[in-house]
């Protein structure tokens, strides 16, 4: 099997995020075909049509779609907020999709790995993503779900995934998604 290039999506900017934690453990987990890269969001300046439409828009949105378009997939790894997505990342979500036409995302195939310290694992933020996935024709791997709950007892003090069945399910979930992106993926732009 050919590399597979997958950019690595986390919803948290903050340092000690249970979501990175996860993202990098699925990075490590992850089989021989996968070479995962986290693209960094918290510097995305907040989306504004005006930008684009000026023809001049912000270095940071230019470099983060041509970077995009180097990968074959794209792996979200984001908590809840308030039920839904964080702004950081729906931001990145919507910098990636303009100008019309344009779109970084469409015809990449993704999975989305929700991640809370509460009980109902961010799945809230799952689906609300799931959403936008559909209109911006991102075939979203649909099995195994991934809404990793009690995020809080899974990492040991150095942010390894210390839980084992957490641990398993998340090799599992891995060696799906390598399967889900051979087989959806299209040529690199
Ligand atoms: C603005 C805000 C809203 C939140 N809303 C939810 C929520 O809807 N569901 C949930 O499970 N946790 C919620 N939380 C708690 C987060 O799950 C928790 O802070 C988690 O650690 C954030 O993810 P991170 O560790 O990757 O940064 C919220 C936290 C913040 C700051």
């Amino acid at each position: 099997m050919a590399q597979i290039k997958i950019a690595v999506l986390v919803g948290s900017l903050r340092k000690e995020s249970f979501s990175r934690k996860m993202a990098k453990t699925l990075m490590k987990l992850a089989p021989g075909p996968l070479s995962l890269e986290i693209v960094e969001i918290g510097g995305l300046p907040l989306y504004n049509q005006d930008l684009d439409d000026s023809g001049n828009p912000p270095a940071a949105w230019t470099g983060f779609r041509e970077l995009l378009k180097k990968f074959d997939g794209v792996l979200f790894v984001t908590p809840e907020y308030n039920r839904s997505v964080p702004g950081v990342l729906k931001n990145a979500v919507d910098v990636g999709s303009r100008p019309y036409g344009k779109s970084v995302w469409a015809g990449k195939p993704c999975a989305v790995v929700s991640v809370s310290p509460g009980a109902i694992g961010g799945f809230g933020a799952n689906h609300h993503l799931r959403q936008s996935m559909v209109f911006l024709d991102m075939p979203a791997m649909q099995q195994p779900e991934a809404y990793i709950g009690q995020a809080a007892d899974l990492f040991d003090e150095r942010g390894d995934l210390t839980n084992e069945p957490a641990r398993a399910f998340a090799a599992k979930f891995m060696q799906a998604f390598a399967a889900w992106v051979e087989a959806n993926k299209t040529t690199r732009q």
